[in-house]
């Protein structure tokens, strides 16, 4: 599988200052979201038909009407903490009976029915490819019937639908081009959840980028399990459209565009896509390569199909083509069968590629995967936990390390908005994904500015406004 970074994290909506059905008129919802980007890209696609159906936003869930969970199967403790989060909601539903309450998404699609028969609290059980019926759902819900959709389709993308972009900066925004995923990594759940691989037309696409374009917006991140294998055949000429098409396509809408995407899957990205990124500064020089393993034996029985001499090859291939190009990578640890040395061979792949960022998971076994039906989750927890901070350990080492080696360097910078700590200072990233705080100076959100780096922690990178406009090579 292939993936984006996976952020775990809740979406707030903004409040709309009008009166709701909670002793008003407008019915309310409120969305939470656990799980990657494309979930979060999903909730936005949710709040547009929600929107269309007359209801609107909230970010307080005691004003809501209807609450909404869209969640993340991939890991368990996803799953139990929106178990956990249910719980709390059962003494708001006591008081208001007519509150509606529903899960959506990925663990929706998993457990299917049984999460009404486990969790009573549940009026609503929508899948990721029915979203379309989420008004016909609740209109069921609202009669007092419990409501249920999780089929799967081969051919919705929800195309047509324009995200209603929630806790936005208006600076970036994702975009999804496809949906589903065809691999069949052993450990993964997501082929379950999401279902066949499928393309979204790309007029609909550039349509979506232009818009964003024209209101502001300065960065889209092109979203899909696995990105390389984005294709649409025209079903009238049958010319077809790839991923480094696409790319190009998007690319030339404005050169103050910038164009991310994610995820890369190792055995599929080409060199076309490496071309293309070439050929157009606003494509970021950041690649999200999810490595998993650094043990061959390892990645063999995770059905990645490529082997760590492969994966090394490939990391010299996007070096050769794009010299100043970030990689990032996704690391389960403990894997079923995971020796020492297989965790040795991970820890020297990270040595070798020295990653800009990494996001490190302890194996969790997920019901129903190749895995679990064939493997035995044999690494104690306390054997993963202490491999998993030794990852940790070293991936902090060199984010650290190469934070360090851009003292002094210049970087061109999307301004995304004022730093956490400080109103003064502003937040942005570089091409390569590194966020930069400098102090805010003239600039403004949504501009380009150039900073020269002063010092680093292993997150992030401080440095000051300056006046060149020539970034530094890396
Ligand atoms: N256990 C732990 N991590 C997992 N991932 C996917 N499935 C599992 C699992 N069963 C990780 C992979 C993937 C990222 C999004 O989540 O590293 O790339
Ligand atoms: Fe995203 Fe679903 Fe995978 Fe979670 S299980 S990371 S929500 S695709």
């Amino acid at each position: 599988m292939a993936f984006v970074p996976n952020l775990e994290r809740e979406i707030g909506l903004a409040a709309v200052a009008e009166d709701h059905r909670v002793g008003g008129s407008t019915p309310r919802f409120y969305i939470e979201t656990y799980g990657c980007q494309m979930n979060f890209n999903d909730s936005e696609i949710i709040a547009a038909i929600l929107t269309k159906h007359g209801y609107h936003p909230t970010e307080d869930f005691h004003l809501a009407d209807l609450i909404l969970l869209n969640t993340c199967s991939i890991r368990e403790n996803a799953e139990q903490r929106v178990r956990a989060r249910l719980g709390e909601f059962h003494a708001i539903k006591r008081r208001r009976p007519g509150l509606l309450i529903g899960v959506l998404g990925c663990m929706a699609e998993r457990l299917k029915s049984k999460l009404l028969e486990e969790e009573h609290i549940v009026d609503l059980v929508i899948g990721p490819d029915a979203y379309r019926s989420l008004p016909a759902l609740i209109a069921q819900a609202e009669s007092g019937q419990k409501a249920i959709n999780v089929l799967l389709s081969r051919e919705e993308t929800y195309a047509d639908i324009s995200p209603v972009r929630l806790a936005s900066n208006g600076v970036n925004a994702f975009i999804s081009i496809m949906r589903g995923c065809n691999n069949m990594c052993s450990f993964c759940v997501v082929p379950f959840t999401r279902g066949r691989e499928r393309s979204r037309p790309p007029a609909s696409i550039l349509r979506e980028a232009r818009e964003l374009f024209d209101l502001g917006y300065r960065e889209v991140t092109l979203l899909g399990q696995n990105v390389d294998s984005y294709r649409w055949e025209d079903p009238a000429t049958h010319t077809v459209v790839t991923f480094a098409q696409l790319l190009a396509q998007v690319a030339a809408i404005s050169p103050k565009l910038r164009i991310r995407f994610s995820t890369s899957h190792p055995k599929d990205i080409t060199d076309d896509v490496l071309f293309t990124m070439a050929d157009h500064p606003n494509i970021c020089r950041y690649i999200h390569l999810p490595v998993q393993s650094g043990s061959s034996a390892v990645l063999q029985r995770m059905f990645r199909n490529y082997d760590a001499e492969w994966y090394r090859r490939k990391v010299d291939r996007i070096r050769e083509v794009l010299p100043d190009c970030a990689l990032s990578t996704d690391i389960i640890v403990g894997f079923c069968g995971e020796t020492e040395d297989d965790h040795q061979k991970t820890l020297e792949m990270m040595d070798y590629v020295r990653y800009h960022q990494a996001f490190m998971f302890r194996y969790s076994e997920r019901p129903g995967t190749y895995a679990a039906r064939h493997f035995a989750d044999d690494v104690p927890d306390d054997v993963k936990a202490r491999r998993l901070q030794e990852v940790i350990q070293l991936q902090n080492q060199h984010q650290l390390q190469r934070n360090r080696e851009q003292i002094g360097k210049i970087h061109e910078v999307l301004v995304e908005g004022p730093s956490r700590r400080s109103a003064n200072q502003l937040a942005g990233r570089n091409s390569q994904n590194q966020m930069i705080v400098f102090d805010a100076g003239q600039a403004r959100k949504g501009e380009y500015v150039f900073v020269q780096v002063t010092g680093c922690t292993s997150a992030t990178l401080l440095g000051t406004l300056s006046p060149t406009s020539t970034p530094s090579t890396n």
